[in-house]
């Protein structure tokens, strides 16, 4: 049962709600209030877009009261120029204090990664994290120590080659070349029920990135840290991976450091017009 249920004193009949279901499943006759045939709910992607177009605020479903919403008005996004300069000036920190993010930011971070666009709205992913320096580190020694047993026994596949340098690094300098010393890991994986596994993953990870980076925390991107978990099958357990799921993963903490300007890559964008 979707539970849409329309406030027929608040309704203006404007049809806003039936003109932006991505679904064509809400209808509405000359001057009712729209809305759903039962038939048709198993088609509903459970997008909201219907609590959240209409102007008075007259749609409910899921249970969802609309004044629950955040209200939406000029001013509310970062301006173009904040985002541009989000855009161009995070970078991928590889630098971090010994420190915890405050926990309650990270609650806040992970729940928004909720409202992350998805394909067909599916929302199948499931974010595993490190929000504990203390098992971070445990995690670290694990990674490190699995790895150079694998070195040892030389069972580390070609594809994981850049991971041979991190272990004298780490061994021989206390240099942490994988998770560069972060506190934090995030992961974020799909099952088979999404539809676009790959984008979901990634896309959830940007959104966190940029949102992060706003809170003045560093992130960085880790493929090493993938190929680690790929490496060793019961560090990839132990981050609640399941098998087959497509994952990426991604360091976070407080930046030892701050960057003092934007790097300048404008150039180098490869814009192709298309003309007719
Ligand atoms: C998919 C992906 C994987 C990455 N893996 C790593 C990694 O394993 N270790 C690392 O230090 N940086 C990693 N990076 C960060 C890139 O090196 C970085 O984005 C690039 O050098 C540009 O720097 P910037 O992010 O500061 O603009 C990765 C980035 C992406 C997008």
């Amino acid at each position: 049962m979707l539970q849409f249920i329309v406030d027929e004193a608040k309704c203006t009949r404007c049809g806003q709600c039936v003109c932006d279901c991505p679904s064509r499943i809400i209808e509405q006759t000359a001057g009712a209030v729209p809305f759903i045939r039962p038939a048709n709910e198993a088609r509903c992607i459970q997008c909201q877009h219907c609590l959240a177009v209409c102007p008075p605020a007259a749609v409910s479903i899921f249970g969802h009261d609309p004044a629950h919403s955040r209200p939406l008005t000029a001013g509310s996004f970062p301006d173009l120029e904040q985002m541009l300069t989000l855009v161009r000036g995070r970078r991928s920190v590889r630098r971090y204090c010994d420190e915890n993010v405050d926990p309650a930011l990270l609650q806040r971070l992970l729940a928004a990664l909720a409202n992350v666009p998805s394909g067909v709205n599916r929302r199948a992913l499931t974010f595993s994290v490190i929000d504990d320096k203390t098992v971070m580190r445990q995690f670290r020694l694990r990674a490190l120590n699995g790895l150079a047993a694998a070195e040892k026994a030389g069972r580390v596949p070609a594809q994981f080659a850049y991971l041979i340098p991190a272990v004298p690094a780490w061994f021989e300098q206390g240099v942490d070349m994988i998770f560069r010393g972060a506190p934090h890991l995030l992961v974020v994986s799909a099952g088979p029920e999404a539809v676009c596994p790959e984008e979901d993953v990634n896309l959830a990870l940007a959104c966190f990135d940029l949102m992060a980076q706003s809170a003045g925390l560093g992130t960085v991107w880790c493929g090493m840290a993938k190929m680690a978990l790929e490496l060793l099958p019961d560090l990839k357990a132990s981050m609640g991976l399941q098998p087959g799921h497509f994952y990426y993963a991604m360091l976070f903490g407080l930046p030892s450091f701050r960057y003092a300007r934007t790097v300048q890559r404008d150039a180098a964008a490869h814009v192709h017009r298309v003309s007719a």
